[in-house]
Formats: C-alpha cells, structure tokens, sequence
C-alpha cells in the first residue's frame, strides 16, 4: 500500500543530532508502521560530514549550509539541533519563513528568545514542537499537552538536570563535599569543563519556563524567575537533612496560587518518603499534581545521545502525522497573555529548613526563636548539630508554613546579632 512520505532535513549531527539521523534510519520500517506515514531523512547539514556519515547519513543528502536545508523546498521538517541562541534561532527562523514544520531540543533558545519564533510558528501555521528541550527522553510535554489535558495543575516540581542530581547523589550517598563531587562528575562526562548553566541552576530554569508555559498557559519571560543553584549547598545540611529525614534536590517549581504563579529553581529539602526523593544519579523526573489525576510522575533519561534522539523523533513522527493528514490542524504556542501573573518570592509559603552557626553561648537560641516569632515565623523543631561547625554550634530550625518574606526579615536580624557566625542558611522544604 502506498504511503505518504514526509522528508526531514536535521541540521547538527552532533551528540543529539547523530542520535537522531541513526534512529531514524534504523527504526524506519517501524517508524513507518506506527505512524502511518514514511519519513524520509532527506538533508543533513553539519560542518563535519565525518560526524553525519558516521552516524549513518548517505553522502549525497549531506551538506554543509543550513540553508540548503531551510530553503529546499523538497523538505517538510527541520530539525534544529545545534544548539546555543544564536545561529540556531536564524535557523529556526529561516525554516518557519520558509513553511517548514520544526523540532527542537534547543531549550536555551525557545525560553529565552522563543516568543518571536512562536509568533512566526503561529503566523505560518506551522509547528514548533520541543519535546527534547525538557526531560530528554521523558515525554513531559506530550503528558501535560494531550495525556493530562482535562487537568488544572496544582503543582509542578521537576528535577530536570541530570548534573546537578548526580552531584547531589554523591553528597549524599558518599558523603564528599559539593567540589570533590563537581570534578568527578567532569572527569565522568557529566558535567561540562565550565559547569555554569548546569549548577547555577540556570538550564533547569530554561525547562521549568517552557513546562510552565505548557502546564499553566503562561509564558514567563526566562529572567524574571527565582533562579538557585547548587553550588552553596553544604554537606552539613545535606547530612543534617538526612538525620531530620529528609533528601536535598534542585527542583524547578511551578505552583499557582489564586491569580498568581510562584515559578522557582531551588535546592529543596524533600521528605524521604516523597517521590522524587527516590530520584537518584542523572536521573530526571517530572511530579504533576493535577485536580482531576492526582499525582503523576515520570522518571527517565533526562539527556544523552539515544534517550533526547528518542523525544526527537517523537515529535518529528507527531508533526509528520499531522503534515501528512491534518494540516490545518493548529499547534501548540503560548498564549499571547499569560493566564497567570509572576508572584514574587517574599510571597512564597512553605516549610523552612534553617541552619544558624553561631557562638556557643547561653541565650543563643533564645534570641533566635525570639526574632523567628517576631517575625510571624512558627518553629516546628529546633536541633543542635552534635558536632560543632569550626568552634561554633550549629543550630538547625524546621519551621512551621511561613512566608518567605517574613523568614526573610528574621534572618536578617539574626544575620545581624553580635553571636552569629556565617550567613543564616536557608532552604525551602516542598512537599
Ligand atoms: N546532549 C544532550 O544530551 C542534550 C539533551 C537535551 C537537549 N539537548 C539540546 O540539543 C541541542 C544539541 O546538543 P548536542 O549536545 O547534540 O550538541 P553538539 O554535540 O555540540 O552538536 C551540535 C552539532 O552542530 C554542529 N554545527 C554547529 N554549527 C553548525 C552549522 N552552522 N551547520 C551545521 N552544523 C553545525 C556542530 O558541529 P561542530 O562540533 O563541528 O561545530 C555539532 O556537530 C542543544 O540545543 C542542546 O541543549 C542536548
């Protein structure tokens, strides 16, 4: 039987790239059967040919400018997957002027110069799909946008870098302070020589911005959110956290509240008994807690070569259905006006892990709990670190919920009395 064939341009055979051009060739057949449709690796564009003919692509469809992708009007899909913001945003942008469909992993891009490209997806009526932006080869977008769509979130936590879980795995299960886990992580491959985007907790901010935008209807603008990474997080409180019960994450957190929308990415105390503490090594996982399903996980690969190639592929056999037998069918971009408004952070209310070093002295912990309750901050337990921090005790406050602008204001007086001796530490607990 005949069979309709939608062509692929991929520009980047790179780690993603090659992923994608190998897969493609080798699940063709299957491809073919579960989609309906024939999808034909038609053009690669790279630099070094070596990397696409390694990865399987004949010689005759490589080439070596973009544009003979993007322009060729032969192909149906381009899949951008060179990555960074800037040349790769001219290739997007080339592809959509010219009607083509694309797929992308780039989440740096899409979240921090996406709305022009969405609006020209938008005005050409044709795709822009990113389900390997966000959780590689988890599929959090295809759930939010078609397998929990009747669902009004209540919340969303992620942990959407690999990176920063396996080094907070190591502190934990080994013990080893946050550099010594950092190196071996960048002798493994885990982590890049220059670990910025990854541990200063700023890619997992690219993904919560396009899964907020996705679960909430609500596009916000990359540099407005709560940005934290790990790199201050300490050993002392990630043994402390286990003895109170608990396990440190970097999560990204979207919770409406009324009209409003706290989006944050902060290392998180997480009870042990919670889904995502289990969540161990590069591991990634998306907590959905919606009104009509409850809570839904999804645990995977969140990046590597096969498992985003994986999510690639999804979203290019998606769009190939939709190319070959409804066209006019209209896809996914944000909503022009965001349905819900940023909330400031001092309006946050949670459960607070604080740990105080300071003088060991009587009336310490007096003057604590004292500023703690002038503040409106209720304290659910206090501890006393067995073993002091240097000359000076650590003193470790759970609180009851409180607003964060309220511990704001008493760590700020604490901060300032004569017998504190390091900056307060404080981390939110999330449930
Ligand atoms: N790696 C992962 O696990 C992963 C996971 C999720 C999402 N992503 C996203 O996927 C995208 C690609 O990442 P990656 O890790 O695959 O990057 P990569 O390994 O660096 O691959 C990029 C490829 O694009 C090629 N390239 C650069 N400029 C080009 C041009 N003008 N024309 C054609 N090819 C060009 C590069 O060639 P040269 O090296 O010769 O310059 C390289 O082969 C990024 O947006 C990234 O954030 C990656």
């Amino acid at each position: 039987m005949s069979c309709k064939v939608i062509k692929v341009g991929v520009v980047g055979a790179g780690t993603v790239g090659s992923g994608t051009i190998e897969t493609l060739i080798k699940r063709a057949d299957i491809l073919k059967k579960r989609c309906g449709v024939r999808i034909e690796l038609a053009a690669v564009a790279e630099l070094d040919a070596a990397k696409a003919i390694a990865a399987g692509a004949s010689k005759d469809i490589i080439v070596d400018d973009y544009k003979k992708v993007t322009e060729n009007p032969e192909i149906d899909i381009v899949a951008e997957l060179i990555g960074g913001t800037g040349l790769a945003g001219a290739i997007v942008e080339s592809a959509l002027s010219n009607g083509k469909a694309v797929v992308t992993a780039n989440k740096a891009l899409l979240s921090e110069k996406g709305r022009p490209l969405f609006a020209l997806a938008r005005e050409k009526k044709v795709p822009l799909a990113f389900e390997a932006a966000v959780g590689g080869g988890i599929p959090c977008m295809l759930s939010i946008r078609e397998g929990l769509n009747c669902n009004s979130y209540q919340s969303l936590l992620g942990i959407l870098n690999g990176t920063c879980n396996y080094i907070l795995t190591q502190m934990t299960q080994k013990g080893v302070a946050y550099e010594t886990c950092l190196k071996e992580a960048q002798e493994l491959g885990f982590a890049e020589a220059d670990p910025t985007t990854d541990v200063g907790g700023f890619d997992t901010g690219h993904k919560l911005a396009l899964l907020s935008a996705l679960a909430f209807d609500s596009w916000v603008d990359f540099d407005k959110m709560h940005i934290e990474g790990i790199d201050k997080v300490d050993l002392d409180d990630v043994k402390f956290a286990e003895k109170l019960g608990y396990t440190i994450k970097l999560l990204a957190v979207a919770r409406p509240d009324g009209d409003g929308l706290f989006l944050s990415v902060h290392p998180a105390l997480l009870p042990n008994s919670h889904t995502l503490a289990g969540i161990h090594g590069s591991l990634n996982a998306v907590s959905l807690f919606g009104d009509i399903v409850q809570e839904s996980v999804l645990v995977g690969r969140g990046a590597g070569k096969f498992p985003t190639a994986s999510a690639v592929i999804a979203d290019i056999t998606q769009v190939a259905r939709m190319l070959a037998f409804s066209p006019e069918m209209p896809s996914w971009t944000p909503e022009p006006e965001p349905v819900y408004k940023l909330l400031p952070m001092s309006d946050y209310t949670s459960r607070y892990y604080l740990r105080f070093v300071v003088e060991d002295e009587t009336g310490v912990l007096a003057k604590i709990t004292g500023a703690l309750g002038d503040n409106n901050v209720s304290i659910a337990s206090v501890n006393q670190g067995e073993n002091p921090i240097g000359k000076n005790a650590a003193i470790m406050v759970i609180t009851h919920k409180a607003k964060e602008g309220d511990i704001q204001k008493a760590l700020s007086a604490i901060g300032g009395m004569s017998f504190t001796r390091q900056a307060p530490v404080l981390l939110r607990i999330e449930e």
